[in-house]
């Protein structure tokens, strides 16, 4: 059984199950290396977020949770064959090694693969889209292209302390809230809700996409690589400033750790900066932003039907932060 955030929805586990079969299938090719390279990182398990929220949404208005229609799965298909599409590429970007707790495809397999087999998943994910109707598929279009957007503002800002927090949520927006949108809002679509709650649906992905990525950048900071499946301070070795350490360079702590940021830094500066963010209580503060936005989320949910998809987006906007508290340690 897939575990998920989204386990409370009676139907999710048997749903995922049903998804899993149709993501296999969705990358076989007549080439077999190909099929091999792109199906690396789906064997490799993951949190299937961004498909569990297109069978959510479009189970919204449901009072007693049944299957999802196959176009629901589809939906969810596509969408996480982007996110795919986006690892392979940021594997790529920020050189990491590990991912999904194995090697990563550009570690296995070399950059040049990488960023084709990433290329050839968002091919097939805008496939499915088509299948799917214009309206989904250019809204999957325009999503790909926020990712990028995002991607390279963060691309732009590397290694400048300088970064400003308006900068850096306009890239979070970008390479991840936008893509928790549009699942939400294809879940909603495909299964033909009214416009006011596909919108709802939407804004929610957007606050919870910007939660999750704040708090993905902290456990950056605070987590262990076992926590991760992914190495932590990787962001701070690849001259990546997130919100824990922008809200830290303007603290009193700011000059001591300017000094050491910029460039290429060794791993005994990553070491003596991480220990920087953590004294300056930059980590808090990016906590309670996060907070902010998965209230937000919250906020949104209640314009909902009270179902049971509802409640279980609810328990996994909570259970977000909780990601982030167990390795601080705060109550
Ligand atoms: C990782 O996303 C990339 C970010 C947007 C932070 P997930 O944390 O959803 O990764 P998987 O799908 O579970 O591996
Ligand atoms: C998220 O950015 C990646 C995408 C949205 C494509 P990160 O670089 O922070 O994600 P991780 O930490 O590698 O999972
Ligand atoms: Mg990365
Ligand atoms: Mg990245």
């Amino acid at each position: 059984m897939v575990r998920s955030p989204l386990d409370p929805i009676p139907t999710m586990g048997r749903d995922l199950e049903r998804l899993e079969l149709r993501l296999e299938d969705s990358i076989h090719t007549e080439h077999p290396f190909l099929t091999e390279v792109a199906g690396h990182l789906i064997r490799a398990g993951g949190k299937r977020v961004r498909p569990g929220f297109v069978i959510a949404s479009a189970s919204i208005a449901q009072t007693r949770p049944a299957p999802v229609e196959d176009d629901v799965l589809t939906g969810g298909v596509a969408v996480e064959l982007v996110h795919l599409g986006s690892l392979y590429h940021d594997d790529v970007m920020d050189e990491a090694q590990v991912r999904r707790n194995v090697a990563s495809v550009n570690a296995k397999w070399g950059n040049l693969r990488a960023i084709l087999a990433g290329d050839f998943l968002l091919a097939r994910a805008s496939e499915l889209a088509a299948s799917l109707g214009t309206e989904v598929a250019g809204l999957l279009a325009a999503t790909i292209g926020r990712l990028c957007e995002g991607q390279v503002r963060e691309l732009q800002d590397t290694g400048n302390p300088d970064r400003t927090e308006t900068s850096y949520t306009a890239s979070i927006e970008g390479k991840t809230a936008s893509l928790l949108a549009t699942s939400c809002r294809i879940g909603g679509l495909v299964a033909g809700l009214d416009r006011p709650v596909v919108d709802t649906l939407t804004e929610f992905g957007r606050y919870y996409g910007l939660a999750f990525q704040v708090v993905d950048d902290i456990l950056d900071i605070v987590a262990t690589d076992e926590h991760l499946g992914k190495p932590s301070g990787n962001d701070l070795h690849e001259g990546i400033y997130t919100l824990p350490v922008i809200r830290a360079l303007g603290t009193a702590y700011g000059p001591q750790l300017r000094d050491l940021l910029g460039g290429t830094v060794s791993d005994a500066t990553v070491r003596s900066a991480l220990q920087l963010v953590l004294a300056s209580g930059g980590v808090q503060e990016a906590l309670d932003v996060a907070r902010r936005y998965s209230k937000q989320a919250s906020a949104s949910l209640e314009a909902l039907p009270p179902t049971t998809a509802a409640a279980a987006l609810g328990v996994a906007t909570a259970h977000l932060i909780d990601r982030a508290r167990i390795p601080l340690g705060d109550s």
